[in-house]
């Protein structure tokens, strides 16, 4: 990973005044669009993932204590935890994060050294690009360094999840963590969640990913996100599969009529979605754009109609990116309600496709949205 020399200057002189010392250790995790696969994670089904440019670093420096102290560039705060302490505080913080992979990581039995840190992200904060997975992912790292320990990164993706889920208290499925760990860069990866193998996937040439953000927030901890988890494991049981990915498409259509109404949409936007990840793979690979185009508007008509994860700021930058110059193909992007969406673009045409997304949407919303490609990343490491 090539460091940027401006955002290291940036870091390293936060760091000396807060600390009185240079910083020894440096890591970085980066954030993530999915391309295909919206809520299949947490049914054991498949994704096709990005590991984006946009990432977290994170400055550190052993302190001989037991307190891991950190100050965020971007909240322009401080914070400090004991890693003596194993229960969450009673009030929320973004530190949490933080505390949890300490947690997780003691919980399997690794030996953890307090440190000294200061945090940047250049992944944009709750909209839907895998913050928090890549804060988790570049402080497991950091631990891992000073530790003099060395663990595969599909298992500190694991214990990044775990910490989220029990620690943080969102139940999120393995997408996030996982492809922040695995990345590769220049590929997208093909995730399956059942046995956690993936592959890489190249996107033919000329075919461009931009990230659309429609600036309206999502908080991923609120209840919906859960509802639909639970509303599917509901399908499954009544269909007697221990998970949505163990049911196909024609058992699905068979029985579709003994469940609930909502469970009913829940289940076969899930069952179809996975089918889709593989077609985009398949379509991503050899260029074909009319399949990308179709592939991604039954994704969105799915998160409309079947799902209904689709908040009115991604209908008017739907709308925006369907209309402007180069487009492919778009959809949503991570759970949905807001946040951001994401699209193929001919790679000529990025920036005539930036200012007229640009030009639509904040005409339709009143709000300025963000537009820019990504290229994919390597995954957490040392930088
Ligand atoms: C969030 C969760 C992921 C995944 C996506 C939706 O990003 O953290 O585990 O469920 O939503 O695909």
């Amino acid at each position: 990973m090539k460091p940027d020399p401006q955002r290291r200057d940036l870091i390293a002189t936060a760091f000396l005044t807060r600390f009185g010392a240079p910083p020894t250790v440096w890591c970085r995790a980066p954030g993530r669009v999915d391309l295909m696969g919206s809520h299949t994670d947490y049914n054991l089904g498949a994704v096709l993932t990005l590991p984006i440019g946009r990432d977290t670093w994170i400055a550190a420096r052993p302190n001989h204590s037991n307190e891991v102290k950190l100050h965020s560039l971007n909240l322009g705060t401080d914070a400090a935890f004991s890693l003596d302490v194993s229960e969450k505080p009673a009030v929320p913080a973004w530190i949490d994060y933080v505390h949890g992979v300490a947690v997780a990581l003691q919980e399997e039995g690794l030996p953890l050294a307090g440190f000294d840190g200061v945090v940047h992200s250049s992944v944009p904060l709750s909209s839907g690009l895998s913050s928090s997975a890549a804060l988790e992912c570049a402080a497991a790292t950091v631990f891992e360094a000073l530790g003099d320990w060395t663990i595969a990164p599909v298992l500190k993706a694991r214990l990044c999840q775990r910490a989220e889920n029990r620690f943080v208290g969102v139940n999120c499925g393995i997408l996030d963590q996982f492809t922040s760990c695995m990345g590769q860069e220049g590929c997208a990866l093909l995730l399956d969640c059942r046995d956690l193998s993936s592959r890489a996937v190249a996107i033919a040439s000329g075919i461009s990913v931009v990230i659309c953000d429609t600036k309206s927030k999502r908080e991923l901890a609120g209840s919906e996100y859960g509802e639909r988890r639970v509303e599917c494991e509901t399908g499954a049981g009544l269909l007697g599969a221990s998970c949505l990915r163990e049911v196909t498409p024609a058992a699905f259509d068979a029985r579709e009529s003994e469940l609930p109404a909502s469970v009913a949409k829940r289940c076969r936007f899930i069952i179809e979605e996975h089918a889709r990840v593989y077609a985009l793979a398949t379509a991503l690979t050899t260029g074909e754009r009319p399949a990308i185009g179709r592939l991604t508007a039954a994704s969105f008509d799915g998160a409309c109609h079947l799902y209904q994860i689709a908040a009115p700021p991604m209908l008017s930058m739907m709308a925006a990116m369907l209309a402007a110059p180069g487009v492919i193909g778009a959809r949503q992007a991570g759970a949905g309600f807001g946040g951001c969406m994401v699209a193929f673009v001919e790679t000529g045409f990025i920036d005539e496709f930036a200012a007229a997304v640009w030009t639509h949407y904040s005409a339709a919303t009143g709000t300025q949205p963000e537009i820019y490609p990504v290229t994919a990343a390597a995954g957490a490491g040392l930088i």
